[in-house]
């Protein structure tokens, strides 16, 4: 339509007179995806954010992505358009508390490593940062003297014990999405597709982990989907997937992995942004991504020593 078609070149005139970059999140709507420089997952996202030349990065995805743009980014505007795209597995560990539990536990001299989903507070905690892209990674690089604190995503921090062979202490957090997929959610969609291969994020239970051929980030699902013997695959994360792995691997029929409620899973924080809020954030340079400087420091620390170990 008309309408659609004016955002569209709204935005794109508002990100030549801006010198703006957009970054966008796998799991963001496939019309954000589409007018997008760059869609990856987290790792990708990371590495693009720190090495763009851009004066302005408009980020699709939630919060604590756009956050960590502006962790390594201080002097450029970070613009997200709703500022109130948060995250269960943000919410599951507020700094205080994890401050107070370390605290707590000072004796142990835990090596802290935090899954990016968290806030800024927490990653000024922590040793060193991971996504999913990287996690067997950086668990193996840790010091084998100290005990691992593993915060906040417990089915990933599992996950990442049975691939390193390495014990951690998981804090409790899970994404609120991930969690919705079951056993019995997956054994049905399994049944109706017999021959289909399954590839699910480490986010899902164990339960639902122990059906997948290949558990892996967003991106590395692009690989395995392309590469597989097969035409039908289950795909095991949230719905916004299914537009980019639709896109790269044409040839594959790509099957939403249902939940017991619906027949695909909605992070409903990704889904609040739209292509009229991220035109209105170019425009108004607002929302911003705004940080206390020295919690800015501390937290560059441990993302810094993440890109370089997962070289
Ligand atoms: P990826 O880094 O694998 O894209 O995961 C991000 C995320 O939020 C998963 O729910
Ligand atoms: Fe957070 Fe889960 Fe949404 Fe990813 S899918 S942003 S982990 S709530």
């Amino acid at each position: 339509p008309a309408v659609a078609l004016d955002l569209k070149e709204a935005i794109l005139a508002l990100k030549k007179e801006r010198n703006a970059v957009i970054l966008a999140h796998n799991y963001q709507t496939g019309d954000i995806q589409d007018i997008a420089d760059y869609v990856g997952d987290s790792l990708g996202l990371a590495y693009h954010a720190k090495e763009t030349d851009a004066d302005v990065i408009a980020f699709c995805g939630v919060h604590f992505m756009a956050e960590t743009a502006k962790i390594v980014n201080p002097t450029k505007v970070v613009v997200l358009p709703d500022k109130d795209a948060g995250c269960s597995l943000e919410q599951s560990c507020p700094g205080p508390e994890l401050e107070a539990f370390l605290k707590a536990n000072a004796e142990k001299n835990y090596y802290v490593i935090a899954y990016i989903n968290c806030s800024a507070h927490v990653k000024a905690l922590c040793d060193v940062i991971c996504t999913s892209g990287n996690a067997v990674k950086i668990v193996n690089k840790a010091p084998q003297d100290r005990p691992i604190l593993f915060v906040p995503d417990a089915n990933l921090g599992a996950w990442v014990m049975e691939q390193t062979g390495r014990k951690m202490d998981l804090w409790q957090g899970s994404c609120y999405v991930h969690v919705e997929f079951t056993r019995d959610s997956i054994n049905r969609i399994k049944a109706e597709h017999p021959g289909a291969l399954v590839v699910a994020h480490p986010e899902c239970t164990q339960a639902v982990r122990l059906l997948a051929d290949e558990v892996c980030s967003t991106e590395k699902m692009i690989t395995f989907c392309r590469n597989a013997p097969v035409k039908d695959i289950i795909v095991v994360t949230e719905s916004g997937m299914l537009h980019r792995l639709r896109r790269e691997c044409p040839d594959k029929n790509l099957i939403a992995g249902p939940t017991d409620r619906c027949a695909c899973a909605d992070c409903r924080y990704m889904k609040m942004n739209t292509l009229q809020k991220l035109h209105d954030c170019l425009a108004n340079l607002s929302p911003q991504v705004e940080l206390p400087e020295d919690i800015r420091q501390r937290a560059e620390v441990p993302l810094l020593r993440m890109l370089e170990q997962s070289r």
